[in-house]
């Protein structure tokens, strides 16, 4: 893993920016794993940024998205098909047949769970998967005990998922109970990872996940066993790391590092 600090979720935003905007550069037709939540709302105003300066095309580009809550009809502006419409593909130019987003409303979940897997094979998996962190250390809604080789299935939310996104609802009692995530196995399979967190919320998840052990417990901690995830924190979710002057060193001495 490497560890990027940054000063502010500005930074942040823009440095993950760059970086999808260079696997699109090299690759102008690449799947692109996407993320909903409050974190990698900037990182999506950056890329519509660079979409209307014309500096970025989707038009060849592909898109899965996480997860999404069950029982809410893509309607429900708390829905994720809704958060990804407004905030992200209504303001670029991907095609709509190729935005893929978990349904939360089929009448067969192991059947939808099954053509989502497929669906990403066929495509030829994903490129680069950016993803958040939840407070509990989950990524998509993989909480606390998922296997960390589980595929896209349903799966409960734990209770402090639950309190973190009442804000988002008028009434706790209105946040889902249940998923549809790709599981940590599904994640793994990607390319490249960004992983975005900040604020002092995220602190001890980020700890976690990057220097605790592998564990179901957290499960964003899965991610020290992929060989390319990429960690974008800013200083308060970056507090808690042991390790920070060495990742502060590496970012310093890596322009002179013979090429790999
Ligand atoms: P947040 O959610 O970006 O709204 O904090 C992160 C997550 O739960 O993955």
């Amino acid at each position: 893993m490497e560890v990027i600090v940054q000063k502010t979720p500005e930074d942040m935003a823009r440095a993950a920016a760059r970086e999808v905007a260079n696997v699109l550069n090299a690759k102008p037709n690449a799947v692109l794993g996407m993320a909903t939540g409050s974190t990698p709302l900037g990182v999506y105003q950056e890329l519509v940024k660079l979409h209307k300066r014309g500096e970025l095309d989707f038009s060849h580009v592909t898109t899965f998205n996480l997860d999404e809550y069950v029982g809410l009809p893509i309607t429900h502006p708390q829905s994720y098909h809704q958060f990804m419409h407004e905030n992200f593909f209504r303001l670029v130019n991907i095609p709509a047949q190729n935005i893929h987003i978990p349904s939360g409303t089929t009448t067969n979940y192991p059947a939808f769970c099954a053509w989502y897997e497929q669906r990403i094979r066929e495509c030829g998996g994903i490129d680069l998967q950016i993803l958040g962190i939840g407070s509990d250390g989950h990524i998509a809604f993989n909480e606390p005990g998922s296997s960390l080789s589980s595929r896209t299935r349903l799966k409960t939310l734990a209770k402090q998922t639950i309190d973190d996104n009442a804000r988002f609802f008028e009434r706790r009692e209105d946040v889902p109970i249940y998923a549809i995530t790709m599981g940590v196995g599904t994640i793994l399979e990607a390319r490249e990872i960004i992983l975005l967190a900040n604020g002092a919320k995220k602190a001890d998840a980020i700890a976690a996940a990057v220097e605790g052990p592998v564990t179901s417990m957290i499960t964003a901690s899965a991610l020290q066993m992929h060989p390319s995830t990429r960690v974008y924190v800013d200083e308060p979710a970056a507090s808690k790391l042991k390790m920070r002057e060495y990742y502060d060193w590496i970012q310093e001495k890596m322009p002179g590092a013979p090429p790999a």
